[in-house]
């Protein structure tokens, strides 16, 4: 196997692109000096189209632009296999490229559809439903009008999800949005709604969703509701103003698949993708689905504990939960001389005596892990034209103490399925702990003896 240099950058280092060939095929990256900007999502939440729809552990539009400025030099198909809210998919329209995205969360998809296709909204007809919407609340919130929609009944939640004052109004706002005939137009209506809902809601993200009071807030008793809501309409458009700008007249095709990537043989031909530009769920636990609750409920996407339970069978990386009590969880594919295997051993060996909580349930996880880290590999490999790139952003992870280079796995498990192992750069190396690190690891410790990072995995089909 080749031996890959593995750039690791301070966060400020200056950002260089990776050069394109002049004969416009896709270029070999040069080890020592591609680099790349920095993935994280904070950098959006500002930016014109990309601040629509918060998303833990999303992209920056950076690092999705200075990708496909390095790696298409004419117009391409880009793939995101996970694409959340769609930051890569955006990006890429904007850039002149057709895009597609798979996405397992509804509410998610909804947002990266939403997006994508925003640039075709007529700016006048979506600013007057705006002026209807502020007239038909001011007018029923000012008379003893009681809304016909209900909260959705199978959304349980500990405490009060929204205090009555509260939920009047909100319910007011689906009286309107249900009414709304256009589809496209409803649906801005339901991504400003679900994009704006924890706000008043007696939870928050802190990053996992949880009630304020347990944040040490206070509840929410009242809220100008569709204040936070027409801000976020008008942002939006806003923004479709200025991204229809920015486009001139073309035949792009945007696809958003709601469903898992490793269903990708059902959807698209083998080699039809030139990119692809993705980061798949990292070995911490994050629990996207849980996370989003209240949106899958009230968008309608969710009706009872089962359906969340679907959309945790199908993704990427089995929950800790779910095989923190197997026996034993081995990697499904055979690879020898990684490390890999050597490093579950050394995992599942660790503080036997705790039960589900110790080092065999972690073991089980991240063997669950890897093994849809080699599915996807499969599935890169499956999409992408001879020549394409692929660009997987991937945090390493802290299990028990344990350092796991998932980047470094991963990089070895593509080039088992036949994927060249090009380089792999490291632009941000102090990640934020996360639910993991901050449960079952001590923060302070995990940190004196490793560094959690994110690295851009770089493969190329050959
Ligand atoms: C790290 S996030 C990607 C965020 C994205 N880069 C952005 O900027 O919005 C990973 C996403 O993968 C999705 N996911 C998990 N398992 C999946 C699967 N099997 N197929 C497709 N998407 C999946 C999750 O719902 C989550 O939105």
């Amino acid at each position: 196997m080749a031996t890959v240099t593995k750039t690791i950058r301070k966060p400020a280092a200056q950002l260089r692109l990776p050069i394109i060939p002049e004969n416009g095929d896709t270029p070999a990256v040069d080890k020592k000096d591609a680099v790349f900007n920095d993935p994280n999502f904070s950098s959006n939440k500002t930016l014109p189209v990309h601040r629509w729809v918060p998303w833990i552990a999303g992209f920056s539009s950076g690092f999705v632009k200075s990708a496909l400025d390095g790696f298409l030099r004419k117009k391409g198909t880009v793939l995101d296999t996970f694409c959340g809210v769609g930051t890569t998919l955006v990006e890429s329209i904007l850039g002149g490229h057709n895009a597609i995205g798979f996405e397992i969360n509804p509410y998610a998809a909804l947002a990266s559809r939403v997006k994508a296709n925003a640039y075709h909204i007529d700016i006048d007809e979506f600013t007057s439903v705006i002026d209807d919407f502020r007239q038909f609340y001011k007018k029923m919130t000012s008379s003893k009008y009681k809304p016909y929609s209900a909260p959705p009944q199978g959304f349980k939640t500990r405490a009060l999800f929204y205090n009555p004052l509260v939920l009047h109004k909100v319910l007011i706002v689906q009286d309107f949005v249900l009414a709304i005939e256009d589809d496209t137009l409803r649906d801005l209506f339901r991504l400003a709604f679900a994009s704006t809902m924890v706000s008043y809601s007696n939870y928050s993200y802190e990053p996992s969703l949880g009630r304020r009071v347990s944040a040490g807030r206070e509840e929410i008793h009242d809220f100008p509701v569709a204040k936070a809501i027409t801000d976020k309409l008008a942002d939006m458009a806003e923004d479709i103003a200025w991204m229809q700008e920015q486009m001139t007249p073309n035949n792009l095709k945007v696809q958003i698949i709601n469903d898992s990537f490793f269903n990708c043989r059902q959807h698209l031909p083998t080699e039809s993708v030139d990119l692809v530009i993705t980061s798949p769920p990292y070995l911490n636990n994050y629990h996207y689905n849980r996370n989003t609750r209240p949106q899958l409920y009230w968008l309608g996407y969710a009706q009872s504990p089962e359906d969340l339970k679907k959309l945790e069978d199908m993704n990427f990386g089995k929950f800790w939960q779910t095989v923190r009590d197997c026996e034993r969880l081995d990697l499904s594919f055979a690879l020898s001389h990684t490390g890999i295997q050597e490093r579950l051993q050394t995992l599942r060996n660790l503080n036997k005596e705790k039960g589900s909580y110790g080092g065999n349930g972690w073991a089980n996880y991240a063997a669950a892990y890897f093994n849809d880290c080699h599915r996807f590999a499969e599935g890169i490999h499956y999409v992408l034209k001879r020549g394409g790139t692929a660009l997987v952003v991937i945090g390493n992870s802290i299990l028990q103490g344990v350092m796991i280079p998932t980047d470094e796995y991963f990089g070895k498990i593509a080039e088992s399925v036949g994927l060249e192992l090009v380089k792999i750069d490291i632009p941000r190396a102090t990640r934020v702990g996360n639910s993991i690190i901050q449960s079952d690891v001590r923060v302070a410790k995990a940190k004196s003896s490793h560094q959690l990072y994110e690295a851009v995995v770089v493969l190329r089909k050959p």
